[in-house]
């Protein structure tokens, strides 16, 4: 396995003429495609393949009905901006149809990766004739995957898939020996805006990983609601990441004046440099305050709202 590229060591230049060229020789004459979250890691990866490739490299942004508000249109947007053209698959149903009933964490993120490896990617590099995904996986997944602690959801061959013989294509990490500080650096260096090398982490499973529990469409369109207003009172405050999350149980409330029997949202904010531990941000009472009353009234159903106090570890930044 190649080894890790200290952020204070990296030589930002070089890695990306490094990089551009593995990639070229990699795919020589032919075509590859690349999945872009319009996370930092996967945006960082669309533009070292264009350099690379050029218009030999396909870049789709999957629809998968997990992304926050407005997210697949505004990554497109973006992209289309930065001179890079974007599809858009819509693969919601697909999505939604693997996660029905599935209420296990390992088991909806196994449901994720093989709709979105196997289904999604399968058929379009079936129907592109390229060989190669590109994508942005990065040394903290891998090591949490080995560790046994959560299943990224984009790390094979490191627990012995081998992505040829199991979904029929190769897929190239160039981002595999850096860590979330190091890509943001790559990625201010090759031109991306601050809205995107700046953005918060987002998980490959996306608002799935923010559901405890079945994640159907209602429970994940609530989950989206409640970040929506986490998102925008918390976007200046200088936090890694910050994220809200629906929980199963439910509690008693009381809404005009009736027993109302509600859903419970989670708020987490995390103070971090590389997402491998975490301390939750001293946000002040008044700002947690105002929160959990625009959640109150935003989302329908919600009746409690709580603020995460534990570090990681033991707790890890997402739910599931
Ligand atoms: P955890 O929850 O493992 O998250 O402490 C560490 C960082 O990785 C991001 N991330 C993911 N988390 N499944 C996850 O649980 C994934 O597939 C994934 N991809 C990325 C997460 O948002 C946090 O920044």
């Amino acid at each position: 396995m190649l080894e890790e590229i200290r952020t204070e060591e990296l030589d930002v230049e070089r890695f990306i003429s490094e990089k551009v060229k593995e990639i070229a020789d990699a795919v020589g004459e032919g075509t590859a495609i690349n999945a872009l979250s319009g996370g930092v890691d996967s945006s960082v990866v669309t533009l070292l393949g264009h350099r690379a490739l050029g218009r030999r490299l396909r870049t789709v942004f999957v629809d998968n009905g997990l992304m926050r508000q407005d997210e697949p249109e505004q990554v497109v947007r973006l992209f289309q901006e930065l001179g890079v053209p974007v599809e858009l698959v819509d693969a919601r149903e697909q999505f939604f149809a693997a996660l029905k009933g599935v209420t296990d964490p390992e088991e909806k993120r196994e449901a994720i990766t093989q709709t979105f490896y196997r289904d999604v990617f399968g058929r379009i590099v079936r129907e592109s004739g390229a060989r190669h995904l590109l994508q942005g996986t990065i040394l903290t997944d891998i090591d949490e995957t080995v560790a046994g602690i959560k299943r990224q959801h984009n790390v094979f061959q490191q627990l012995g898939i081998d992505p040829q013989q199991a979904f029929g294509y190769q897929i190239l990490e160039p981002l595999i020996q850096l860590r979330k500080d190091g890509v943001r650096k790559v990625g201010q260096a090759l031109g991306l805006p601050a809205s995107l090398f700046a953005r918060i982490p987002f998980p490959g499973p996306a608002l799935a990983a923010r559901v405890i529990g079945e994640a159907t469409p209602e429970r994940v369109e609530t989950v989206r609601k409640a970040t929506v207003v986490v998102e925008r009172l918390l976007q200046d405050r200088g936090a890694f990441q910050y994220l809200a999350i629906l929980h199963q149980d439910r509690v008693t409330g009381i809404r005009d004046g009736q027993r109302d029997f509600g859903q419970q949202i989670e708020v987490r904010s995390w103070d971090s440099v590389d997402a491998r531990t975490a301390r939750p941000s001293r946000l002040p009472f008044e700002l947690l305050e105002e929160m959990a009353e625009a959640i109150l009234r935003e989302v329908p159903g919600v009746v409690s709202v709580t603020y995460n106090l534990a570090p990681k570890p033991p707790s890890t930044m997402e739910a599931i």
